[in-house]
């Protein structure tokens, strides 16, 4: 490939990978609507893992365009589900995804990181975070804050892709993050104090593998 041809290519892929971390304007929106569509099979999954009850208090960390949001509310229908996101552009299209349980004051959603959740101690019965882990800044600072906003007997999933499916049929793994999550997330919240910790394989969506960390605490 020609090198001004490969300097596009990685001009586009940084420009890709940082929309996916904190999607901006007109273009974050777009990729904001599409994760809606591609990460439906693994936010479904998760949701269930969840296994929320009808009075429950639900945390989202990374909503992107919150429809993961909108799904636990319908769980969650008697409770309350609140969501933090670095982004302030998702942060507004998740609003008016979610406008009308907004309105009756059982979804809070606002602008942060999971390494300051801006809430107290122990009041969540359920969290999840999902495709979010990635791009965590300091992994063992957000387990701690994801174990101190817990209430006691609370569940935690964390769901991620770990690896692509390619032509033939095998996974390929991403080490980056395949060690991330066995050697920094998973004993991290084992030293936090979460009494049961365990991997789940769930769906394939599109070319990739999707796997969940689920901490009880
Ligand atoms: C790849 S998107 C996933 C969005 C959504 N969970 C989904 O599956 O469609 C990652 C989301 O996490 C948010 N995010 C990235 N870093 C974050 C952080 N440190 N704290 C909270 N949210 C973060 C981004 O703004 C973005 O909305």
């Amino acid at each position: 490939m020609p090198f001004h041809i490969m300097k596009v290519k990685q001009q586009l892929e940084g420009m890709w990978d940082q929309q996916h971390r904190c999607p901006r304007g007109m273009v974050g929106w777009l990729v904001g609507e599409q994760m809606v569509r591609q990460h439906r099979p693994e936010t479904t999954w998760t949701i269930n893992l969840l296994d929320i009850r009808p009075t429950d208090t639900i945390l989202e960390v990374g909503f992107g365009a919150g429809q993961g949001i909108k799904l636990a509310a319908v769980k969650a229908y008697d409770g309350h589900v609140m969501g933090i996101d670095l982004s302030e552009d998702m942060v507004r299209v998740a609003k008016r995804r979610n406008a009308r349980n907004i309105r009756t004051g059982r979804v809070v959603l606002s602008q942060g990181t999971i390494t300051a959740l801006p809430f107290e101690g122990q009041q969540f019965d359920r969290i999840m975070t999902i495709h979010t882990l990635y791009f965590w800044p300091a992994p063992e600072r957000a387990v701690s804050e994801l174990y101190r906003v817990l209430k006691p007997a609370g569940r935690v999933v964390i769901t991620l892709s770990t690896g692509k499916i390619n032509g033939r049929g095998e996974v390929e793994v991403w080490p980056p993050f395949q060690s991330l999550l066995e050697e920094q997330v998973v004993p991290g919240m084992q030293r936090e104090g979460f009494q049961v910790v365990r991997l789940e394989r769930g769906p394939n969506s599109r070319q990739y593998t999707s796997v969940a960390v689920i901490g009880e605490k």
